[in-house]
């Protein structure tokens, strides 16, 4: 009975279009706005921050917007992105100095908030901030670009990781980053994901021409 959500991360759509490609996408039937932070420092590349995330709202997306930090340091940009218009905030536990503070900054601004795991991150982070945890987000690839092949040895981190959710009690998403796609989607849930981001998978579907070109691609989500 657990519901399921697909979050395509706008890092492969086109840039140049981005409202109207979130807005597409949304239409498609996709349920959250991934929306990947990049400094070239944590991670190899560099992307997109507060003030693109502010514009996607003005233009009018009332979705959540899943803001994944792959920066350091974290904090002073967890106080951008709230108000910038974030719904959840994740960051990687090796990237902050002092991990329970930044989680309470993110929920003290109203976000949800959420680690994430590098495919070498033990889950053992969690062991003392369950109780401020609203997502626990798997990298299935190294961070820094989309278009990965999907780590295998991350389905038993996610068996770990329901395991651990299920045993707090709380109503925690299992989210999954990385090479996901049609082909693999299925077993990836049976692994215990609910919350799905998808990158290349969607962006690179279809024919850049025609405007339901994501239509096809999330139906078979
Ligand atoms: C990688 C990003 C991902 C990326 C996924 O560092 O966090 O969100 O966009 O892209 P695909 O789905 O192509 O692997
Ligand atoms: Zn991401």
């Amino acid at each position: 009975n657990r519901d399921f959500l697909i979050a395509p991360s706008i890092l492969s759509a086109d840039f140049a279009r981005l409202g109207e490609e979130v807005d597409n996408v949304l239409a498609a039937g996709a349920d959250i706005v991934h929306f990947d932070v990049m400094d070239n420092h944590y991670v190899p590349n560099l992307t997109i921050g507060p003030m693109v995330c502010e514009a996607l709202r003005k233009h009018g997306v009332t979705a959540p917007v899943d803001v994944h930090l792959m920066v350091k340091p974290v904090d002073r940009l967890i106080g951008d992105f709230i108000d910038a218009g974030a719904s959840y905030i994740t960051f990687h536990p090796e990237a902050s100095e002092h991990i329970d503070r930044s989680l309470q900054l993110i929920r003290d601004g109203g976000c949800k908030a959420g680690l994430v795991f590098n495919p070498a991150t033990p889950l053992a982070y969690l062991d003392y901030v369950m109780d401020k945890v609203d997502m626990i987000l798997l990298m299935s690839v190294n961070p820094g670009f989309g278009g990965q092949a999907f780590i295998p040895g991350t389905l038993d981190k996610l068996r770990e990781a329901r395991r651990r959710i299920d045993a707090s009690g709380r109503d925690i998403r299992l989210e999954i980053d990385g090479g996901v796609k049609v082909e693999n989607i299925a077993e990836i849930a049976r692994a215990g994901a609910d919350t799905f981001v998808a990158g290349s998978a969607v962006f690179k579907a279809g024919s850049d021409s025609d405007p339901h070109r994501y239509d096809s691609v999330m139906r078979d989500f």
